[in-house]
């Protein structure tokens, strides 16, 4: 039975090897290489200001920068403790019983509906599209006696992403047949030409954001939802108060007003993927699919197991994501975030020698 974990867990890494944290190489989430902006650092330096109060249930100031960000209204904004909180507020907020989702992707999804007691079924892409979301299974034959469909765009293990004609498409066939239509944009910050958030949303659509991954603060726990104002109320029904520190909110806020930093990472990230793929290409009998954003999947050579290479790396103090659990996927396949180039040299130097020794 394949079980859901995540990348990320540097701690229990960590604890494992007697290594302190900042000596490993985690390659396992994917967080922007460059950190967060140095507007967030410094604001984060003035924590002491906030710890003496609570912080700010409506995340005022928050909303108010994310409607000018995205020229819309405050109204249309809830802040969560990370994407994954909002996640898992859905099901009782809309109702969701029944949820579609387009796989191999992220599995707090179908936990959500666990926890629920509800359903998750799945579309899977084919490895031969290169893992491309199967947005076009969905449309040509929709399945009515589901209540919500869930993309993740671009898709996260596999890379891939829809772009916005195409979201927006199935956004409108989910309304017309009064299904919710959920989009995590999670990764969108790297290529935000395919983000349905810059126009009018469809009915019954939610857009997940998140500034763990492009504004580097995992951390600090904070996401945000994007849609109708009546949406997001029944979803704030649902959060409890205060799930927002003061800290994540105003170095949030720092964070999106720090263009200089956003150009500089997006700039850094073009081509470092483009730098690290030559290289990972290089690996005899490997497979790489195309990716939209700072991680990549790919699968290793016949004779070589995704769990085998994950532990022989984490020895090494590299820690990289198994995917051999996702559905939807096979033993062979990893996902590596996209790192600083040092780092990145040392992942393919290490791959290359265990790829090596294995004979492919
Ligand atoms: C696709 C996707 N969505 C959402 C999340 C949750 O992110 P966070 O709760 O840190 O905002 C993750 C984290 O790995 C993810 O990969």
């Amino acid at each position: 039975m394949k079980g859901a974990t995540h990348g990320g867990d540097v701690y229990a890494a960590a604890r494992e090897s007697g290594r302190d944290v900042r000596y490993l190489l985690d390659f396992s989430a994917s967080i922007n290489p460059l950190g967060p902006s140095p507007a967030a650092r410094r604001t984060i330096a003035r924590a002491n200001e906030w710890l003496c109060h609570y912080p700010d249930p409506a995340c005022w100031d928050l909303r108010q920068a994310l409607a000018t960000f995205w020229h819309r209204s405050p109204e249309e904004f809830l802040i969560g403790n990370g994407s994954t909180e909002l996640i898992h507020l859905l099901p009782e907020a809309l109702q969701i019983r029944h949820l579609l989702v387009m796989g191999p992707t992220f599995s707090e999804y179908a936990s959500a509906m666990v926890r629920v007691g509800g359903q998750t079924s799945s579309v899977m892409a084919a490895r031969a599209d290169g893992y491309r979301p199967p947005l076009e299974q969905v449309l040509v034959a929709p399945d009515v006696s589901i209540d919500a469909v869930l993309l993740c765009n671009p898709n996260s293990p596999t890379g891939q992403a829809c772009d916005a004609a195409e979201v927006r498409a199935l956004a409108r066939q989910t309304a017309r047949h009064g299904q919710w239509c959920i989009v995590d944009e999670t990764f969108a910050e790297y290529c935000e030409q395919v983000s349905i958030v810059p126009e009018d949303l469809p009915a019954r659509t939610i857009v997940l954001r998140s500034f763990t991954k492009f504004y580097g603060l995992p951390g600090l726990r904070v996401g945000y939802v994007v849609a109708n104002p009546r949406i997001i109320t029944r979803i704030k029904s649902q959060q409890p108060p205060w799930s927002v520190n003061m800290l994540a909110q105003r170095a949030a806020q720092a964070a999106l007003q720090d263009s200089r930093h956003s150009r500089r990472s997006l700039r850094f990230m073009e081509q470092e993927r483009a730098r690290l793929v030559n290289g990972l290409e290089r690996l005899p009998g490997c497979s790489l699919f195309p990716s939209a954003a700072n991680f990549l999947l790919m699968e290793l050579p016949a004779r070589l197991k995704a769990a085998r290479v994950v532990s022989l790396l984490r020895r090494q103090g590299l820690l990289i994501r198994d995917c051999s659990q996702v559905p939807g996927l096979n033993d062979r396949s990893i996902r590596l975030a996209v790192r600083s180039r040092a780092d990145n040299d040392r992942l393919v130097r290490s791959l290359s020698e265990i790829v090596g020794r294995s004979g492919a």
